[in-house]
């Protein structure tokens, strides 16, 4: 099958290109699609750097009231585009080297330099474009540089980077010695405390700049060149531990730059609507694989408002779902969101083909290959149903899948990527041609959150937390068919999950659920030798899946837990509590 990615027509100018905004708005590009799409809340489709010359897309979609970041591949760079969005004023980031044209094109109305791991003299040393500090200075475009950023600005105007004597590593106090915009009513020797991450420093500033807040160490931490309106920060405002850095963006926009808040939910909503008015036809047909997760429920949601009953979803109960998932998402799609979704009960398709299979990435393969079948065959009776074939396939690609940003020096690759290459579970039929719709592309998880909740999907959904698309087939080590493994550890995470929303508590965690254990240990209960089960209890904290830590019960919770799941599972004697991180540990067991 073919996958064609739709010119989706996502804000941007046509001489924004795939190379420089990954998967963004490519025009009728074949691209294998490495996944089965109704598993992947988090699958990035991958996207061709072919550039397309027929891109749909039209310039004046292109918002206003940008503000644009370049990335040069620090480790914050995206958390600078959420503040930004969270002071409700749109941003968006692009590599830090991309095309001066790309740059001009988006029309940003101030740019903010990233940090990064890099030292401005490295010999591949990311920069942006040649012709850049001419085009802020004509266009009179505030530029705020940020650790690397800031370094960037001062070596390209003629001042001096050097290695710092003292390398200044987290908080840091840092005394305002000017007053500046950047720091709003402060005075001259008022303190704040701040977050650094740098070895190189500005040694000699280009003429025209000052310093205007300098470290404890009197190392350069804060910079000017009002008259040509270029800020710099030696420090990182994005993050929590500068207490006063979100102050200081919110000064650097509206007060230096002028930008106006109004970004919001709404207007997204309203904008992806008449989007995807505009790209289906009156008679398209357009097909959707949901998962039971956020974010392919409110890409589907979206789309049905704006197409109604010419969405057709599917959802899959692959015998691997959790207790009463099959019932409890079909309601939720019917009765509160009125989804036409079409259940498609293939436990038995998916159970056969797992029988006797052990290995955990053969186990990956089977189950994405049959979603492949079974989306397939889906398609097929909706065009011999409607007698056509349906055009287009909804998405819910995040922000994050698709940002872009500079990866270390040496390291061979042009762009970094997360890009979870490990759940990537197959491919879909080679002759099946559909074009993409990712409504929420330009969005982070939280936001996809709130335009659901804007939409009526119920807040108890939108805050459920993830679940893998090969479903408890990874929690259970082993063939997943062997006995009653499958009810045994439905149970046991059910009175788990319950017990963590009693407890109030499942907000604070990332993802919970059980594993089953295929050991038989010794037991005894009810005076009687039992030889049965163990149930690990696996817990984590995370901001997006990459990193983990396990979360701290308290014990009396653990005790009650271990209790009530011996006593209410038959064929389980043993409770184990997972206190592995990621890394070492991933958050799945397999
Ligand atoms: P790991 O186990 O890699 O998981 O630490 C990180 C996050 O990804 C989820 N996960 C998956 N989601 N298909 C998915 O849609 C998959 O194959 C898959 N494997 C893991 C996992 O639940 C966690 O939130």
């Amino acid at each position: 099958m073919r996958i064609y990615k739709v010119g989706y027509p996502l804000c941007f100018p046509p001489s924004l290109k795939p190379s420089h905004l990954s998967s963004w708005c490519i025009n009728a590009i074949p691209i294998p699609l490495p996944l089965p799409l109704p598993l992947t809340t988090h699958y990035p489709l991958l996207s061709s750097n072919t550039e397309s010359e027929n891109s749909l897309m039209d310039p004046q979609d292109v918002k206003t009231n940008i503000v644009l970041i370049l990335d040069f591949g620090s480790q914050y760079t995206h958390l600078i585009t959420r503040r930004i969005r969270a002071l409700n004023v749109f941003s968006l980031c692009i590599n830090g080297t991309s095309s001066l044209k790309s740059i001009a094109d988006l029309n940003p109305l101030a740019i903010i330099l990233s940090g990064g791991p890099h030292s401005v003299h490295a010999i591949d040393a990311p920069c942006f474009p040649s012709g850049f500090m001419e085009y802020v200075e004509s266009n009179k475009l505030p530029v705020l540089g940020i650790c690397y950023g800031l370094q960037l600005i001062v070596q390209k105007t003629g001042g001096e980077v050097r290695v710092g004597e003292k390398q200044e590593y987290g908080r840091m106090e840092i005394e305002v010695e000017k007053a500046c915009g950047l720091f709003g009513n402060k005075k001259v020797g008022d303190r704040q405390s701040v977050w650094m991450s740098h070895g190189d420093e500005a040694v000699k500033l280009p003429e025209g700049f000052e310093v205007v807040a300098r470290s404890k160490q009197g190392s350069v931490a804060a910079v000017e060149n009002r008259e040509k309106r270029l800020y710099g920060l030696q420090y990182h405002p994005e993050v929590t531990h500068s207490p006063e850095g979100m102050e200081t963006l919110r000064y650097f926009l509206f007060d230096i730059c002028g930008v106006t808040a109004g970004w919001k939910m709404e207007d997204v909503l309203e904008e992806e609507l008449k989007i995807i008015k505009e790209t289906v036809g009156p008679d398209d047909h357009v097909i959707c694989g949901l998962s039971g997760g956020v974010d392919s429920t409110v890409a589907a949601t979206l789309v049905h408002k704006a197409i109604g009953d010419r969405l057709h979803c599917a959802f899959v109960d692959n015998g691997l779902l959790r207790f009463k998932e099959r019932a409890r998402v079909m309601e939720t799609f019917e009765k509160d969101l009125h989804l036409p979704v079409t259940c498609i009960d293939a436990t038995e398709q998916f159970l056969s083909k797992l029988k006797g299979v052990t290995e955990p990435e053969k186990k990956r393969k089977i189950i994405g290959n049959e979603f492949i079948c079974i989306f397939d065959a889906f398609a097929h009776d909706l065009e011999k149903k409607l007698q056509r074939k349906p055009l287009y396939l909804v998405q819910g690609t995040l922000y994050p899948d698709v940002i872009e940003s500079c990866p270390p020096p040496g390291s061979g690759r042009t762009h970094s990527h997360t890009i979870k290459s490990h759940h990537n579970v197959g491919g879909l039929p080679k002759d099946m041609k559909l074009k993409l719709i990712e409504p929420l592309k330009l969005l982070f998880k939280d936001e996809v959150r709130e335009l659901g909740r804007i939409m009526g999907v119920p807040v108890s959904f939108l805050k459920r937390h993830p679940f893998p698309g090969p479903g408890l087939a990874v929690r259970v080590p082993g063939d997943v068919t062997e006995g009653n493994r499958l009810d045994i550890l439905r149970k046991a995470d059910d009175i788990f999950i319950q017990a963590i929303k009693d407890a109030g508590i499942y907000d604070s965690i990332w993802q919970a659920f059980a594993v089953f254990m295929p050991v038989l240990t010794v037991g005894v209960q009810g005076d009687q030798r039992t030889h049965s089960y163990a149930i690990a209890l696996r817990a984590v904290t995370s901001h997006d899946g990459m990193t983990a830590d396990w979360y701290y019960f308290d014990h009396k919770f653990l005790a009650d837990l271990s209790t009530r799941i011996c006593n209410e599972v038959q064929g389980v004697n043993r409770v184990l509590l997972d206190i592995t991180s990621k890394p070492p540990a991933t958050i799945e067991w397999e």
